[in-house]
């Protein structure tokens, strides 16, 4: 396994290599749980070569968010990542990516105002501008992005879309622990309490699905009764609570077609997030 720092030896490497071969990129910010590695294990199987990007991407956090407390454990990883097979791991240095007058952006106007977006400004300004970077310096075929993180995966399709870049963007599967917690490297944030606290994010999905399976097709009735199970548990406050479209993230006051609900909240210090479709067929 390669390990590379600089933007220029990574494209050294790719241009290098047979060009027949197809290229996959899993871009994360490090701190790997098996979340991230389901994206690793599809991109393996699926191209010749798998890149994998670790970068604690300073311009996606705004100025209070946990940029210096994010949990990094570099060698952790790339043993990990070894273990997985992956051909080569690009993870530069800040300097390395960002020069002191760099100023240019990536702005996606229009997905990228609602849900996380609303109440953090910027960050997916600053996720494009930093998966255009590096798309622009390791030229993947394919791109593997959780659906976790839904918005973020439909920001980055409509800006492959709007800017014709020759990418598949990939969306794998949510993985969870065994009592339904959604992987996060955030999740170390949780004490013990805090941790039975989160588990309600998913039990919200499950009684929300459960009201669609047993007709229930009002958007607000289905969220008031998530609402209600966050308002039970004073240690976990709900941020936003939306269902909406699955592809154009507009909301949906009726479940005539598929969509998804996803949900933000905080719990201690943990800023938490999880989604689930809503299918009402
Ligand atoms: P990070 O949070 O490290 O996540 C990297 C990738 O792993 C993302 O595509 C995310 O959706 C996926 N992922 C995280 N937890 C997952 C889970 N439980 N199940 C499935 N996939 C999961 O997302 C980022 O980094 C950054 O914003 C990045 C795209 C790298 C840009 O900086």
């Amino acid at each position: 396994m390669q390990i590379i720092k600089k933007p220029e030896d990574a494209w050294y490497l790719i241009f290098s290599g047979d060009v027949s071969q197809k290229v996959g990129l899993v871009p994360t910010m490090g701190y790997l749980h098996e979340g991230h590695l389901s994206l690793v294990r599809r991109c393996r199987k699926e191209n010749e070569k798998c890149v994998v990007s670790i970068f604690v991407n300073p311009i996606q956090f705004g100025p209070d968010e946990d940029l210096e407390s994010y949990p990094r454990n570099m060698e952790k990883d790339l043993s990990l990542l070894e273990r997985e097979g992956v051909d080569m791991v690009f993870a530069p240095d800040v300097s390395d990516m960002f020069s002191d007058d760099f100023s240019t952006f990536v702005d996606e106007k229009s997905l990228s105002s609602g849900l996380c977006g609303a109440s953090r400004p910027g960050h997916f300004k600053g996720v494009c501008t930093i998966v255009l970077k590096l798309f622009n310096i390791l030229r993947p075929d394919r791109a593997y992005f959780g659906e976790k993180d839904y918005q973020q995966l439909q920001v980055i399709k409509r800006m492959v879309r709007d800017l014709n870049l020759n990418i598949d963007v990939i969306g794998c599967p949510i993985v969870r622990e065994k009592d339904g917690l959604a992987m996060s490297s955030r999740n170390m944030y949780l004490s013990e309490k805090e941790r039975n606290s989160a588990l309600l994010l998913h039990r919200s999905m499950l009684k929300a699905i459960k009201l669609v399976e047993e007709g229930e097709r009002s958007c607000n009735m289905i969220k008031d009764s998530v609402m209600e199970i966050f308002d039970s548990d004073p240690k976990i406050s709900a941020e936003y609570v939306c269902i909406k479209n699955s592809i154009t993230l507009e909301d949906m006051d009726y479940l005539y077609s598929e969509a998804v609900l996803a949900v933000a909240a905080s719990v201690g210090r943990a800023r938490l997030i999880d989604n689930t479709r809503l299918k009402p067929l």
